[in-house]
């Protein structure tokens, strides 16, 4: 047999034909027990090139069709991809936004220079109302991130009041007049983001107290409660997260992370579209080396609060390429490739295994801004192959983790990294549905995945596949379905045991019956 196998293994190499690799995952489908919060699956609106203008607004009175004001295409795509969280209004935009020129009549709102990004003119027409009515209209929690570098104490909390008070209170008048009577519900608060850089270049000492501070005065008004998110540390910075939680843990709800698949901060980081196989391996062994990160931040944290009362939020992840070409500098506005949809498929399958911590993570954007789910221009709109892994993984919003062993082949891959050729995942939903999830990232070789299922009776299996011919393909407005989802019926289960032909580079998404 083994000679068998090894003689077909070199007729397929002589004939260049892709090889076929094995590997083994024993899945335990009844062990487990912590939820994957839907939270994991959260989004990222910034005021930032054409997210918001564009991309989710364009105004009631656009040619481009809307639903008061949004986009009908985006909204609706946001809608069947069940957002359950999504942050705004920045990122480093946040720390110079000040909430009362986004409120009242739009006509008469000031304009202000967006000057982190690219110096574009703010009209303010997409404000508090604008931001929580959407959330409305979505299903979805509104991620709130205050002003601490360039505002004051008072704004902060009458912002609060604001948006949260049902009584008489000065603001929820304000809030009346500008049409609104109820108040909406806000949970998740971010006290400043990125403090050490954009958000004031402060030492984590210093923030420590101005968090506390702020925070003192964010009020719980009339059944509203909120969870207060410290501004956490970039990447590498475990100095951060270990002065946060010492001086002021005790004062948050959780501690926000942020780690992007980039390059580098200074000079190219590389085309999204044009890469070679190398550049390809070295992003997937970039984006995994975020397991050791977190694995870092949440020991420092272990270790200061042990019960796990502060949940670790990753509240910016994704990749950072170079900006298109011809699109406005400072404007993030990078193409998406199946590339990206590996970045994606593997985060999230190692998000999974860290939910005790880690309860958020909100990738970098939602529309034309970075590794983002749709791309619009004028009245056109795309789906972005990430779009399509976030539909294929919603399954596992608010499911049971379930362990798995995966066997598998690694490869060595440039800056010393090692990345494992499969990547996989697995929940059991409420209604006891399993799926499991499995990226063969190997740009050559298709993978035969023997899954032994134990725990489980499970006799039937259906899928959904993303890939394409090759690993840079991307969707565009003249060809929106080069990268989409396919049926797969590539898995048979018989004897308990589960056999998947996984092609190469493909995304695949199993549910069993
Ligand atoms: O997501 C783009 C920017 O990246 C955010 O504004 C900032 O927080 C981070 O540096």
């Amino acid at each position: 047999m083994k000679r068998l196998l090894l003689g077909s293994l070199m007729l397929a190499v002589s004939l260049g034909l892709p090889a076929q690799k094995t590997t083994t995952i024993t899945l335990h489908a009844d062990q487990g027990g912590q939820t994957i919060p839907k939270e994991i699956y959260g989004q990222f609106a910034e005021h930032l090139g054409s997210c918001i203008y564009g991309g989710l607004w364009v105004g009631e009175d656009s040619p481009i069709p809307n639903i008061k004001g949004y986009r009908t295409d985006v909204f609706n795509a946001l809608k069947d991809l069940q957002v359950p969280v999504m942050r705004w209004p920045g990122g480093c935009f946040a720390d110079e936004y000040h909430w009362r020129d986004g409120i009242g009549p739009r006509k008469e709102r000031p304009k202000m220079v967006n000057n982190n990004w690219g110096g574009t003119i703010e009209d303010n027409s997409f404000g508090t109302h604008e931001f929580l009515n959407l959330c409305e209209m979505l299903g979805c929690e509104p991620y709130i991130s205050g002003n601490v570098g360039s505002g004051t104490v008072e704004e902060l909390a009458k912002w609060v009041e604001y948006m949260t008070s049902e009584g008489d209170s000065p603001m929820a008048r304000l809030r009346r007049q500008n049409g609104r009577d109820k108040a909406w519900k806000v949970k998740y608060l971010g006290i400043g983001n990125e403090s050490w850089g954009c958000g004031g270049s402060m030492r984590p000492e210093y923030y420590s107290d101005l968090y506390r501070r702020y925070s003192t005065y964010c009020r719980n008004y009339d059944g509203n409660a909120l969870y207060k998110i410290a501004s956490g540390a970039s990447d590498y910075d475990y100095n951060w997260t270990r002065v946060l939680m010492e001086r002021a843990g005790g004062m948050m709800n959780g501690l926000s992370l942020h780690y992007y698949t980039v390059t580098g901060w200074t000079g190219s980081k590389g085309s999204a579209t044009k890469f070679n196989d190398e550049d390809y391996y070295w992003t997937l062994g970039k984006c995994r080396e975020i397991e050791d990160v977190l694995k870092k931040h949440i020991a420092i944290m272990d270790s200061k609060d042990p019960q796990k009362r502060v949940a670790l939020i990753l509240d910016e992840w994704g990749t950072w390429w170079d900006s298109e070409p011809g699109t406005i500098p400072g404007h993030l506005y990078q193409q998406n490739t199946l590339r990206d949809a590996f970045v994606a498929s593997l985060s999230l399958d190692i998000f999974h295994k860290y939910t005790e911590r880690l309860k958020m993570a909100n990738i970098a954007q939602v529309v034309n801004v970075l590794q983002s789910m749709i791309l619009t221009n004028g009245d056109k709109m795309v789906l972005t192959p990430t779009y399509y892994v976030f539909k294929m993984y919603k399954v596992h919003q608010n499911a049971t983790f379930l362990p798995l062993q995966l066997q598998c082949d690694t490869i060595d891959v440039r800056d010393n990294r090692r990345l494992p050729l499969v990547s996989a995942t697995a929940s059991k939903d409420k209604e006891g549905k399993i799926h499991i999830s499995l990226s063969n990232t190997d740009l050559k070789d298709r993978q035969t995945v023997t899954i032994r299922l134990q725990g489980t009776n499970a006799g039937k299996v259906k899928g959904e596949i993303l890939t394409a011919d090759k690993i840079s393909d991307y969707n565009t407005f003249e060809q929106p379905d080069k990268v989409k989802l396919a049926d797969f019926d590539g898995a048979k289960i018989k004897n308990g045991v589960m056999t998947v032909k996984l092609p190469a580079k493909s995304i695949v998404t199993l549910e069993l019956q």
